[in-house]
This record gives C-alpha cells, structure tokens and sequence, in this order.
C-alpha cells in the first residue's frame, strides 16, 4: 500500500511518518512537504535512508506538480497535514493560509477524485483542528456534533477544507475521515506556539508574553498520543465519520506557565522563581478563544484509543528532549525566525 502524508516534515507530521514507517514495513509512505518556516527534515534524520520511505518536495498549491505526484505514484490513501499551522500568523497574514489550507487541500481532492476508481481501498484523511468549534465558555465539552463556529482565520481555514472534504466525499464519493485534535505538545515543535516558545525564551532567559490575563484554557496532548491516535483512525477508523481526539487535559495558560517555569528552574539549576519572573502579560490576542476541551470519549469507545502518557510525564518528556536538542533549537530559531520574533514580541 501507498501511503501519502503531507506535511510529514513539520511537527504532527513527523511523529506520523515515524511511526507509520517503523511500524508497517509493508507499506510505502510519501512525504509530500513544501518545506516552509515549519518544515524540517532533520526532524526525520533518523528514518531518513528506510527502504519504505520516500520525501518528495513539493507545494500542495501547486496543482500541476500535485497532479504529476498522484499519478506517478498511485497512492492509495491519503493522510493530509501540509498546513499554515500558527493562529498569530493568520491574523497577519490570512490569505496564506486561504492558500494552503483550502486551496491546497482542494488540489489533493481534485488529484484522489480523479485518479481513485475503486473507492473501497481509498481513503482521504483530514487531519483537523479543534479550533474549528469556536470557543467554550466555563463549561461543557466539544463532541463531534458541536457546530462549527471558526473564530481566527486559522480555525475559519481549517473549517472551510473540513467542509470542502466531507463535500467531495458527499457529492464526489472521495472516501473520506476527519479528526479534529486538541493543542499538541512533545519534540519537534516549532518554538512559536506557547510551550516550546516558552521553553526556548526560558533557555535563552528572554520575556514569556502571556496574552491578556492568562485564563485562557487549552486540552494538551502529548504529540506521539496524536501520531498513534492518527495511525488507530487509519486502520480503524469508519469511512465518513469524524473523531474528536483529545487528552481531558485541560490547562489554563498561567497554570501551564508556572509549571513550566518550575520544572524549568530546576532542569537548569536555577533558583525557583528565576523563570516566573520572565512572564510579561502584554495585549492580547485579538479574537482569542477563551477555552478548548475535548471530549474524545467516542474515539475511545469505538477505536479503543486513549493517551498513553499524564501531562507531566508528557511535559518532562518535551522539556528533557529540548534541552538535549540544543542544536536543532539553535537551527531552526536562526535567520527568518529573528526577525519574526521581534515582530511578534518586541514591537
Ligand atoms: P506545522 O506547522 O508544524 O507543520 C506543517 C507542515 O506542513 C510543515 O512541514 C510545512 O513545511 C508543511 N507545509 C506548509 N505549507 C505547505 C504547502 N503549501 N505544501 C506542502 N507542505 C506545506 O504544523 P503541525 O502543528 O504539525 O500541524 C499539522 C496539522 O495538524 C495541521 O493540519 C494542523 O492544522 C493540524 N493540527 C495541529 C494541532 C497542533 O496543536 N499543532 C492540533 C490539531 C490539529
Ligand atoms: P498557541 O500555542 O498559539 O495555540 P492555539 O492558539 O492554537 O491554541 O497558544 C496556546 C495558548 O497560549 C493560547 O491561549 C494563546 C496563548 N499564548 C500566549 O499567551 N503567549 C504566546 O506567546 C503564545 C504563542 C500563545
């Protein structure tokens, strides 16, 4: 079987092409990946020379290069990352994220549509966001029937490529699954989103910008427990259904900070309290959901999937592999990365 995932350089992505090439050496998995800002192949050095691994360079907006790939290497289901992942980057930038995220994800419909005749051994997987729910107030969860009510143009674009493949899989016959998964955390993370941010500005004792007061609520999940619960719904998942995937892990973003800066202060030997007194309230983001919680209890129910590790296992795991990847940090944070961090923070 031809696996294709795309996006198998950046964050998700990695963990889902290790963990599909070590696990199935029977299968041929493409990594299809443009390379941008988040996109890293020295996130897979170590399966790079497998035999049932290939990488392939190129952008999903990129129709007529897309069209080439499927037709040269008949892949027979699709496992669908490639994206403009950071929602601070959609508010500056929206259209980027029309392109990709909607406009990519259509070419790699319009590519399965038609090239895939035997719909049965086909499949389109729509790796999704729970940010495509809105936001939750001080209760209650977010079920696969909750109504989609995007707020940033992240979320906003993410629904709309949702909406564009139960389309094609409605009108088309594309078969097709959708997972919507909480905020990820573990290794590999481009340090842009609050945890691994976090721990780089405390590594290089730089401000910690906490939005607003910091009593937003995010349901964290180790990102290896995303990369099994991925390769569960590939192999059990039900054709036209969504599963929600999530830790019931909640964690208001000042709590998570403290925490941080505690396991952080001792990692380094610094005295407790060091980090803490890097955390900056500064304004906050505009738009900014108050509160995420997933309710994953179907995929559980079903597909027998659950997180493997607790938070802070899954923290201590993160916080240790940064520290040891001081290169890779040192890599990715030089160049463009500069200057959009003094754009973002300092301004
Ligand atoms: P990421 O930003 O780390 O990686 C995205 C990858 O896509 C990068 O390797 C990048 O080079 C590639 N890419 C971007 N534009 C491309 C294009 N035009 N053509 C080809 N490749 C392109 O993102 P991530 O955090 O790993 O997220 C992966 C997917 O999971 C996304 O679809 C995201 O919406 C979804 N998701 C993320 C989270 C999270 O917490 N990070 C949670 C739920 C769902
Ligand atoms: P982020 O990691 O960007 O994920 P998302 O916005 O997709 O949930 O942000 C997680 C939470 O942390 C969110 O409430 C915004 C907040 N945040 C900060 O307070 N400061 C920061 O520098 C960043 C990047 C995020």
């Amino acid at each position: 079987m031809n696996i294709l995932v795309t996006g198998g350089a950046g964050f998700i992505g990695s963990h889902v092409v290790r963990k599909l090439v070590t696990s199935y050496p029977e299968y041929h998995i493409y990594n299809i990946d443009a390379l941008t800002y988040a996109g890293n192949l020295e996130n897979l050095s170590d399966i790079e020379g497998a035999q049932n691994y290939t990488f392939l360079k190129a952008d999903i907006t990129d129709i007529a290069t897309i069209n080439r790939l499927f037709t040269t290497y008949k892949f027979d289901k699709v496992v669908h990352l490639a994206a403009e992942s950071h929602v601070d980057r959609s508010i500056e930038e929206p259209l980027a994220f029309i392109k990709t995220n909607i406009l990519g994800t259509m070419n790699l419909l319009n590519a399965c549509k038609s090239i895939w005749q035997d719909d049965k051994k086909h499949l389109f997987y729509h790796i999704s966001t729970d940010e495509v729910y809105g936001s939750l107030g001080n209760d209650g969860l977010f079920t696969e029937n909750t109504s989609y009510s995007p707020n940033s143009p992240y979320a906003a674009s993410k629904a709309s490529s949702d909406h564009f493949v139960r389309a094609y899989g409605e009108t088309y016959g594309v078969p097709y699954i959708i997972s919507n998964c909480s905020n990820n955390y573990g290794p590999n993370h481009f340090p842009e989103k609050l945890i691994p941010l976090f721990i780089n500005n405390i590594i290089e004792k730089k401000p910690l910008p906490v939005y607003g007061d910091g009593n937003y609520t995010r349901d964290w999940l180790y990102v290896i427990d995303h990369a099994y619960a991925i390769d569960t719904i590939l192999h059990k998942g039900v054709i036209g259904e969504t599963y929600n995937i999530g830790g019931f892990n909640e964690w208001k973003n000042i709590d998570l900070v403290k925490l941080l800066c505690t396991i952080m202060d001792d990692k380094l030997s610094r005295k407790r309290g060091t980090s803490e007194s890097l955390i900056e309230y500064v304004k906050d983001r505009p738009g900014h959901d108050k509160r995420y919680a997933i309710d994953s209890s179907k995929i559980n129910k079903e597909l027998g999937w659950k997180p493997s590790v607790t938070f802070e296992e899954g923290l201590m795991l993160t916080i240790d592999w940064y520290l040891a990847n001081t290169t890779w940090l040192k890599n990715v944070t030089s160049g463009d990365y500069q200057a959009y961090y003094t754009k973002m923070y300092q301004s």
